[in-house]
Order: C-alpha cells, then sequence, then structure tokens
C-alpha cells in the first residue's frame, strides 16, 4: 500500500484507536498549537483569522451570547460552522469544540424546547425521564451546530438562599446522584468494556456533558454564590464529591471548576481537589474546564497578578481555560512560564491529550461540521410533548383542601366561571426562569411555548369563561362570589447566579397579598412558580384551598392543566426542605433541630394523601 502523508497521519485514521490518535497528533504539536488547545475564548472575540493564527482550542457563546436576537438553530449552525472552518485550516487543522450553556435545552436559542429547571427533575425523582431530556436536547443542540453543553450543574443544594438554587436537583445528594443520568442522555451510555473514567461519546446525535461545578459549589455558607464551603474533608466527599462518582461511571467528557472555596482554599488552585481527588483519585480522565474568567477568583491572596493566577491554575490541573476575552495575555503568560519551567511541559502535555481525547471521542474530527439535517427536531411535537411530561411530573401538590376529608384537586374542568390571575399566569419568560434566551432570563413572549393561561384556557369546557387578570382588580374581587374557583399563578422572576441571591425570600411583587386578596373572597389554587422554597405566609397556606410548586417549569404549560384538571395525578415531591421562615436556614432533612413547613419528600396526590415517603 503506497504510504501517502494521509496514511502516515495516525491522528488522521478514524480507525485508529483514540489513545494512538491522541499520541500522534501531541507529537507533532508546537507549543503554540498546544497552548491554543487549551484556550477557550468567547464568540465575540473570536474572528476566523484569531481561530487559525492562534490554534484555538474552544470557541463559548457566553449565555445569551446569540448570532443575533431570536437567531434560530440554523443561524447558530451558520455562525458556528464559520469558526469551524477556519479552525480546521490550521495547520494540523484541529477542529474547535464549540460550548455554551443549554443547561435546560437549547436554551440560547430561540425556538428550542426549553426543559424545566433542575429543581423540578428534582422534584420529578424519574432519572429514566432525565436521561430521555438529554437524549433530545443533544438533538436540538447538535443541529445548532454545538458540541459541548455546559450541563448538568450537580451541585448538592445546602441553602435556598444561593441564586442557583434551581440550577441543583436538590438538598439530597442520592438524588442528585440518581439525577446525573442526564449524562447519558447526552453522550450516549458507554458499553461495559469501556475503561473507568475515559470520556464517551456515542456519535453525532449526542453531545459532550459538563458536570460542574467541581466541587462544593452548593454548598457555601449561607448560600452565597462563590462562597466559601465549610466542611471536613470526609463530609465533602460524602455529599458533594459524591455525584461525581455517577458521573465518571457514565463517562462524562469534561469536568468545570467551581467559582467558590472549600476552608478558604480558591477551587481554581486547590491541586489537592483538582488533581489529586479527581483526576488522580476518582480517575477522571476527561479535561477539566475553569469557569468563565475564573482564574481571576484565584487572585486574592495568592495570585498578585494574572501570570500567578495562570501558573496556580494550571498547575492545579485546569487543562482548559474559559478565558474568554483576554486570550492574548493568556497565551503569552502560559508560554512565558512554560519557557521558564514555572510549569511543566509535562503538565500541558497532559492538558491537551486530555482536550485531544474528548475531541477524537466526539467524533469532531470526523464529522466538525453541524448536522442540517436534525435541524427539524428543533422544538418539534415529540420534544414538546417529553417536556410536557416533565413538567407534570415536577409538579408538587403541598395542599389540597382546607379539609383534608374534601380533598380540592382535581379542578372542575367544566365550571360556570373562573377566575385567573397573576404575574405569572400568561409569562412564557417567567414560567421559563433565567439561562433562557439570557443569562438573567427575560419576562415576555419570549420564544415559541405555551403559558399556564394558554393550556387552561385549552383544557376547559366551550362553555367555561376564563377570566384573566395579570393584578386582580378590586371590582373582580368585590364580585368574587361569580367564580367557581380562582387560580393564582405568582412566583420569582428570572434570574441567575449572584443576582438570585436573596436572605428574605419573599414572593415577589406582593404575591403574598394578592393571594390573600383572592383566596379571601374565592375558593383558590396558588401555582407558585419559583426556583426554590419561598416564604408562604399563615394566610396563604390557610385560606387558600391548594397550593401547587411549579418550580421553573419552561416552555410546555400544558403539563400543569394536565395536571390540575385531573387528566394525571400528581407525583412529584420536594427536592428541598420547605422551611418555614428563613431564620431556619441552612435547614437539611438531616439537621438536628428539624421543624420544615414541607419536608423533603413530601408531596400529596389529588386523591389521597402522601405520594410516597423520600
Ligand atoms: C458562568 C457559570 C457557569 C457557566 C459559565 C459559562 O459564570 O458559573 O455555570 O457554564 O459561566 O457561561
Amino acid at each position: 500500500m503506497e504510504i501517502t502523508e494521509e496514511s502516515s497521519c495516525v491522528y488522521k485514521n478514524p480507525d485508529a484507536p483514540v489513545e494512538a490518535r491522541v499520541n500522534d497528533l501531541l507529537s507533532r504539536m508546537t507549543l503554540p498549537e498546544k497552548i491554543g488547545q487549551m484556550t477557550q475564548i468567547e464568540r465575540t472575540v473570536a474572528s476566523p483569522q484569531i481561530v487559525t493564527d492562534s490554534f484555538i482550542g474552544s470557541v463559548q457563546s457566553g449565555a445569551g451570547s446569540w448570532p443575533f436576537e431570536d437567531a434560530n438553530s440554523s443561524d447558530w449552525a451558520d455562525m458556528i460552522d464559520g469558526f469551524q472552518r477556519s479552525a480546521l485550516a490550521s495547520r494540523l487543522g484541529i477542529p474547535i469544540i464549540y460550548g455554551t450553556d443549554a443547561v435546560h435545552g437549547n436554551n440560547n436559542v430561540y425556538g428550542a424546547t426549553i426543559f424545566p429547571h433542575n429543581i423540578g427533575l428534582g422534584a420529578t425523582r424519574d432519572a429514566d425521564l432525565v436521561r430521555r431530556i438529554g437524549a433530545t436536547t443533544a438533538l436540538e443542540v447538535r443541529a445548532s451546530g454545538v458540541h459541548w453543553r455546559f450541563a448538568p450543574c450537580v451541585a448538592v443544594l445546602g441553602d435556598p438562599r444561593w441564586g442557583r438554587c434551581y440550577e441543583s436537583y436538590g438538598e439530597a445528594s442520592n438524588i442528585v446522584c440518581e439525577m446525573s443520568s442526564l449524562i447519558s442522555g447526552l453522550q450516549g451510555e458507554p458499553p461495559k468494556e469501556h475503561p473507568y473514567g475515559y470520556p464517551f461519546l456515542a456519535g453525532r446525535n449526542n453531545v459532550v456533558a459538563c458536570a460542574k461545578h467541581f466541587v462544593g459549589d452548593g454548598g457555601t455558607d449561607k448560600g452565597l454564590s462563590e462562597g466559601n464551603t465549610i466542611a471536613s474533608y470526609e463530609d465533602l466527599e460524602k455529599i458533594h464529591v459524591a455525584p461525581y462518582l455517577n458521573c465518571i461511571a457514565q463517562g462524562v467528557c469534561t469536568v468545570m471548576v467551581s467559582f467558590s472555596s472549600w476552608n478558604g482554599s480558591r477551587l481554581h488552585s486547590d491541586y489537592f481537589l483538582l488533581t489529586q481527588v479527581l483526576k488522580q483519585k476518582l480517575g477522571f480522565k476527561g479535561f477539566l474546564v475553569s469557569d468563565w474568567d475564573g482564574l481571576e477568583t484565584i487572585s486574592e491572596p495568592q495570585g498578585s497578578n494574572y501570570r500567578d493566577c495562570v501558573k496556580l491554575g494550571i498547575n492545579a490541573g485546569i487543562d482548559m481555560v474559559m478565558v474568554p476575552f483576554k486570550y492574548q495575555q493568556f497565551i503569552e503568560d502560559l508560554t512565558d512560564l512554560v519557557e521558564s519551567g514555572e510549569v511543566l511541559m509535562a503538565r500541558v502535555d497532559d492538558a491537551v491529550e486530555r482536550i485531544l481525547r474528548v475531541k477524537f471521542d466526539a467524533g469532531l474530527f470526523e464529522y466538525p461540521l453541524a448536522d442540517r439535517s436534525l435541524l427539524p427536531s428543533v422544538g418539534c411535537k415529540e420534544h414538546r410533548e417529553l417536556g410536557r411530561e416533565a413538567v407534570r411530573k415536577s409538579l408538587v401538590l403541598l395542599k389540597n383542601g382546607k379539609n383534608s376529608d374534601k380533598p380540592f384537586m382535581p379542578l372542575d374542568r367544566m365550571a360556570e366561571r373562573i377566575l385567573v390571575v397573576g404575574s405569572h399566569a400568561n409569562d412564557l419568560g417567567n414560567q421559563c426562569g433565567g439561562w433562557t434566551k439570557t443569562k438573567s432570563g427575560q419576562s415576555g413572549r419570549i420564544t415559541i411555548g405555551t403559558t399556564l393561561l394558554e393550556a387552561i384556557k385549552a383544557a376547559v369546557g366551550d362553555k367555561t369563561e376564563v377570566i384573566y387578570e395579570k393584578t386582580p382588580s378590586k371590582e373582580t374581587l368585590a364580585s368574587g362570589q361569580g367564580f367557581s374557583y380562582a387560580i393564582v399563578a405568582v412566583g420569582e422572576p428570572p434570574y441567575a447566579e449572584m443576582k438570585g441571591d436573596n436572605s428574605e425570600l419573599t414572593i415577589p411583587f406582593n404575591g403574598n397579598d394578592i393571594v390573600t386578596a383572592v383566596a379571601e373572597r374565592i375558593p383558590t389554587l396558588v401555582i407558585l412558580f419559583s426556583g426554590r422554597p419561598l416564604v408562604l405566609e399563615p394566610p396563604v397556606v390557610e385560606k387558600t384551598e391548594a397550593l401547587v410548586a411549579a418550580w421553573f417549569p419552561g416552555t410546555e404549560g400544558r403539563g400543569i392543566a394536565d395536571v390540575i384538571f385531573g387528566d394525571y395525578e400528581f407525583v412529584g415531591k420536594l427536592p428541598v426542605s420547605w422551611f418555614k421562615h428563613v431564620e431556619q436556614l441552612p435547614l437539611n432533612a438531616d439537621a438536628k433541630l428539624y421543624d420544615p413547613l414541607f419536608p423533603l419528600g413530601f408531596g400529596l396526590t389529588s386523591s389521597s394523601g402522601l405520594t410516597s415517603p423520600v
């Protein structure tokens, strides 16, 4: 057989073993090419020339960083393929891996199916459902040209004052471990013979997952975002490290480092946790990516300047740096650190080896461009039905009738006249919550979907009159006698990260007052849309007939109507303890003094009592 350049390049041979391809390619790379692979930049600074000339390994969209507002999946694929072609034009033709925060569906992209946020999925206790959501979202993500999802967040929730509460599957480590099944959906399930700890990706319809944020992000003191987790190593391992065992066993390709600290040590520079625990003890063979500009978190007190932060972060075990803007500085500093011997070439080779391993596993060398045949799957009926199923199973019935022997649910869909009120009754953006269209999310008709009001109207009888008022008027309340019942939809507006840090946790927009005003006059069901438990004033609990926690359900509001009108039973169970007042926080089920309003695992059915124990 004639030996051509192609056939002598093991790394270009798709039939060669991944490790042989990795070693062959690594042996051909210069230092600039290696450091380029370790560099992730945001799309707004990533011109095609920069991607080619700086050998950039990854480009990302920060939340909401679309090609243009309301861009659809095809527009995204055009953008990403543009970057990819410039990467393939580099000397060795190493493809980029494009990443984005698709954390509850492909949520940056207009028209994508938006699923319930993790706190609602935790309420389902249904690992197979979450796996199916992963597989479905993978199709919509790949349709847009994106290769890598910065999900799942496997934070174990310590305190609902944390602004990222809804990104967690719950306060019990075992629930989070089970819900990490999202990874098998996203990446595909590794065969039994797949070597433990090595990244796995089944094929073109799958997407690289990212378990985040390693480690202890959900356990910070007082729930402060990017705060400090105070715990013995034994507790850290038992509670917060545990989900990563499940992730690694599923072949998770990447792990993201937490902004937070452990007993005062910044995770981004913690060699013990990043290298000795994650890579050596747990055997993780994928790659570790920093969080957004995460090296800066090292700056105090250890690193006095960015070069110090680069040295500390890379030597601690970070393989790829989400810079995301000042990439020239990063490349210059790391190059200088390697040439001065402060960062060993062996560390750089370990990082690049891991990155290349994931890229080969993900098939990026064979299929670098978007698969446009997947475009019809985006937001299709089948996907939205899955979203609807997830919404149904996420709802938790907290109260059902003022007298337990007279259940209020399910509602009579043939009632003569019903009142629907509240900030969340007819607002898709409020229904989806943060990390939707933009990082913080937005109220209003932000994408395609069904609001609660639209779902109610579709579900009730033709003769049923539905009166909607976002804020109930005095006249309506005065004539309250004319309504069979009222549905009051209130809750939190969209938010993300530290913008959601909150020590009051009352229902915004005078939610408690609105509920009380309506419930005093009309038999009332309250549906609470929130990323976490909120303070329920006694009148809310006493005066209402029924109370449902809906979390942030996403675009498929029909799932709520399915259950409140009785087509499906309530099955949801609290994934988090529901406190009585914030002075109790943190309040977890293993506390010695545990006195919640509703305990972890609580959930009623409309026909009888509790769904089942935790
Ligand atoms: C954010 C978050 C992380 C996200 C990343 C990229 O700050 O901490 O969860 O994946 O930046 O947007």
